[in-house]
């Protein structure tokens, strides 16, 4: 069994090897990039914090379908092309946030956030209140041959808080209410601050939903919502790459994610 991290700053990843261990499942982390791994080795590659994917997406893709040949991947190959791209929102048939993919046709709101599809962590991600800004900021995007997500910014996510509901192999393990990310002055994943929360229904059931129109294989799924102006429950994003799983949070997730392993190898 291996792990498929960067070198790393994953304060998740002794935890894990731990109740892994605990499981009788014998672990070790390797570097997704790194040429001399035999990945045949091993029963399964459980991908971790491969935070550095951003910059070669590409690269990483071709070696998640590489890995996939000669071992389980978890989550699968598959699975990683579609969610490093953001614009699988568009097709998830649940309600996501209102989100305008071009610097064209912008709407009017009061706040935008602006980021690119594939991004993590906020990268390349500005929040303000300049239609101008906004609109250069997409453009830009796009003239790097990226796309542009357009977003209104809302400001829930500083009462509220995002809702992150944690599965291990579809299983709900445990829920976390999120800080905002986009705070003036400090902009990034270090500002999250997360808490254990128990979710509402209509938060179960819209994550539930989501889960089951994917037919892979997922050790693990993040599902992160937010609430639109009406109060519905909205997806901002489904973290089934690299999410951070929270597993300090929550008593026995590392447990459950051991035995969720267990039951996909
Ligand atoms: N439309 C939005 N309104 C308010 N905050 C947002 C919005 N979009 C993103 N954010 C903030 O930025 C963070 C990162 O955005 P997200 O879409 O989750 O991409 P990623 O985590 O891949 O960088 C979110 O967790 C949230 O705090
Ligand atoms: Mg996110």
């Amino acid at each position: 069994m291996t792990f498929a991290d960067p070198d790393g700053h994953d304060d998740e990843r002794e935890p894990v090897l731990q109740a892994w261990r605990e499981a009788g499942i014998e672990a070790r982390a390797e570097r997704w990039d790194d040429p001399d791994v035999d990945w045949s080795r091993y029963d399964a590659a459980v991908v971790r914090s491969v935070w550095d994917y951003v910059d070669r997406r590409d690269e990483f893709l071709a070696w998640a379908r590489r890995a996939e040949s000669a071992t389980q991947l978890l989550n699968p190959a598959t699975v990683l092309e579609t969610n490093t791209d953001k614009t699988y929102l568009r097709d998830l048939g649940v309600p996501i946030v209102p989100t305008h993919w071009a610097s064209d046709g912008m709407p009017y709101w009061e706040e935008y956030v602006v980021k690119p599809a594939i991004s993590a962590g906020a990268r390349d991600t500005i929040r303000t209140t300049d239609r101008a800004r906004a609109q250069a900021h997409a453009a830009a995007l796009e003239a790097d041959g990226r796309t542009p997500m357009v977003q209104p910014y809302l400001d829930m996510v500083e009462s509220e808080g995002e809702t992150s509901l944690l599965y291990f192999n579809r299983r709900f393990s445990h829920a976390v209410r999120r800080t905002a990310m986009l705070t003036p002055g400090r902009t990034g994943a270090d500002n999250v601050e997360a808490q254990l929360r128990t979710p509402a229904p209509d938060q179960v059931e819209l994550a539930e939903k989501v889960l089951a129109a994917i037919p892979q294989a997922l050790l693990y799924a993040r599902i992160d919502l937010v609430r639109l102006s009406d109060g519905s429950p909205a997806v901002i994003e489904l973290e089934l790459t690299e999410p951070y799983l929270y597993l300090s949070r929550s008593p026995a997730a590392a447990t459950r994610l051991a035995t969720a392993l267990t039951e996909l190898l």
